[in-house]
């Protein structure tokens, strides 16, 4: 990847923030009319992240003649300050970068990893029983942090901006201020209890007299924003040797958590071949492990091609059930094989051969859902020798970023380190606390995914960018949980199979099955005609609100389009 410099004045601009007030760039919008959803349009790129200011600090970088990883990591330090629920520096992530130039598509993995005091037991009781409270809500629920260096590691490589040019939005973000939407504003009442908790955390979220912030009341971090200035001043280093490091190590001495100065300094994100497949033609490259999703949006992918999905229809009991009978058989394998494979052999290339995939059809009838309790993991070939929050960014000379990071629940632990003004996450419960005892999501973890020291816990964040031709064609991923993994699945499923426009694809109502507990998932906006049929097949079916928050891109014939996920009132979509 060769990036090319952006000239000093514009980052200068980008610095002083008067290019904030560029006017539009006109693009000549394709027609789409007699579509029921219009996606953003744009002929230079696209941005679409979960919160409108971070989407639009972000244009402006691609405005400027910013590249796609610039325009994302200024987005990611954007959302850390206004969308702090998932926008972090306390947390973790995935960014998959692809370059058409080079024909690379690369895998920053910047997930947290656990504490070197860190033990295989540290969430079980004396008599061996996971306590789920330590395990989210207390400091030893914070893995470490990893999304500054991650960040960084992808601006220093791949990015033209200075760290402290990519920083300067959300430094100003956070010193200034911004007017508080009402997603904000029920946010915090929502999470009331765990946001009172602990003095740092309520002196963060709320006014000084305690009452909470109103809709239009100005938000202003200044300790978040002397971290980033540190940050911008020193390197990212600072974050985990300098003062910040100090102060997370004196918060976690302070209450009994396990995060040590050695533990900060000993970080390291790391470059990872992204997961591979191909769909009908198109190329498929999503997050390797410690991610689960790329190993079994690939395995999904690889049993439905089989049927014809499009000729079946969108939302058809048909499609459904053989989409739910290819989750269950993923999630099942995702509950034994998957884990760190810095740490453990995982049998990746039996999971996502095709091979396999044909076995694991094979056991699927079209008139009957299997029951969870008759699958059990499978055996993929033998082991190869051996609220969260998404954005997808694409510029106009190649490049395209897709990047899910976390801080695992909306507010994470809800502990933010006293004077840094940044929340910790609690990240710590995506590993098994004890095998077969799942974690918040419902899922399950065997001995692949235990806790061990330095290890990553495994996620299921899925940031997918799918190539045609070796051009850039999707670039999509979710929060939600153990619903990523479907999201994703569906969203590229209803481009590819349902032709849909990508607003279409990202609005379309969600189905998800975990293959525990076995109940098929779905959104509003499936007929009741077709809940029966499915019903009729022998899947119980459960009505649950929105699921995953897909903010997405594709680009056809040089032009781009944004789909912003409607399930967030903050997303936005911005084209030039
Ligand atoms: O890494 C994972 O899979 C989870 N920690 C993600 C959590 C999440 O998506 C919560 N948001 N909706």
């Amino acid at each position: 990847m060769t990036p090319y410099r952006l000239s000093r004045p514009l980052g200068a601009a980008l610095l002083a923030g008067s290019l904030l007030c560029a006017p539009p760039l006109f693009a000549q919008p394709a027609i789409l009319e007699g579509e029921r959803f219009h996606p953003e349009q744009g002929s230079r790129g696209m941005v679409a992240t979960s919160h409108f200011l971070a989407s639009q600090v972000a244009r402006e970088v691609l405005a400027a003649g910013g590249n796609a990883v610039d325009a994302a990591v200024t987005a990611g330090f954007a959302l850390a300050v206004t969308q702090p629920r998932s926008g972090n520096i306390g947390g973790g992530g995935f960014m998959l970068i692809s370059d058409e130039d080079s024909d690379e598509v690369i895998a920053i993995d910047y997930r947290e990893t656990a504490p070197a005091a860190a033990t295989e037991t540290m969430f079980q009781d004396e008599d061996g029983n996971a306590v789920s409270e330590w395990s989210r809500y207390t400091h030893r629920a914070a893995g470490v942090p990893g999304t500054v260096a991650g960040l960084s590691l992808a601006l220093e490589k791949y990015g033209t901006l200075s760290l402290a040019e990519a920083l300067a939005p959300a430094i100003r973000l956070a010193e200034n201020g911004f007017a508080v939407p009402q997603r904000f504003v029920d946010g915090v009442s929502e999470a009331g209890e765990r946001l009172t908790q602990w003095d740092s955390t309520r002196a963060m979220f709320f006014k000084e007299d305690g009452s909470p912030y109103e809709v239009g009341d100005t938000f202003r971090q200044p300790d978040l924003a002397a971290t980033l200035r540190r940050i911008a001043d020193q390197g990212p280093r600072e974050f985990y040797e300098g003062e910040t490091a100090e102060l997370i190590a004196a918060e976690m001495e302070r209450h009994d958590g396990l995060i040590t100065l050695e533990d900060l300094a000993g970080y390291q994100p790391v470059i990872r071949e992204p997961s591979h497949g191909n769909y009908r033609g198109y190329d498929v490259y999503a997050m390797s492990p410690p991610s689960s999703g790329g190993a079994h949006i690939v395995q999904m992918l690889n049993i439905l091609e089989a049927y014809d999905i499009g000729q079946m229809g969108f939302g058809s009991a048909n499609t459904m059930h053989v989409m739910a009978e290819a989750m269950k058989r993923a999630y099942a394998d995702r509950s034994q094989y998957l884990g760190d494979t810095d740490f453990v052999e995982v049998p990746l290339a039996g999971i996502t051969s095709e091979g396999y995939a044909d076995e694991l059809r094979e056991q699927i009838a079209m008139d009957r859902a299997t029951p969870s309790e008759a699958i059990a993991p499978g055996k993929p070939l033998p082991f190869e020798s051996n609220e969260t929050t998404h954005f997808s960014i694409a510029d106009d000379d190649g490049l395209a970023v897709s990047n899910t990071y976390t801080i695992n629940f909306s507010y994470g632990s809800g502990i933010a380190v006293d004077g840094a003004g940044f929340l910790l996450n609690n990240e710590m419960d995506d590993f098994s606390a004890k095998p077969g005892v799942p974690n918040a999501y419902g899922l399950i973890g065997g001995e692949a995914n235990k806790i061990e020291p330095g290890k990553r816990m495994l996620s299921s964040m899925t940031p997918t960018i799918v190539k045609r031709d070796g051009k850039n064609f999707l670039i999509t991923g979710s929060p939600g949980g153990s619903r990523i993994i479907t999201t994703t699945l569906q969203v590229l499923m209803n481009v590819v199979d349902h032709d849909m426009n990508i607003q279409s694809a990202v609005s379309a109502p969600r189905i998800h099955h975990q293959w525990l507990p076995d109940e098929l998932r779905i959104e509003a906006g499936f007929s009741p005609d077709t809940q029966a049929l499915l019903e009729g097949k022998g899947h119980t079916l459960s009505q649950e609100s929105a699921m995953g928050a897909a903010q997405s891109i594709v680009i056809e014939d040089g032009h781009f389009f944004g789909g912003a996920d409607p399930r967030r009132s903050t997303s936005s979509a911005m084209g030039l």
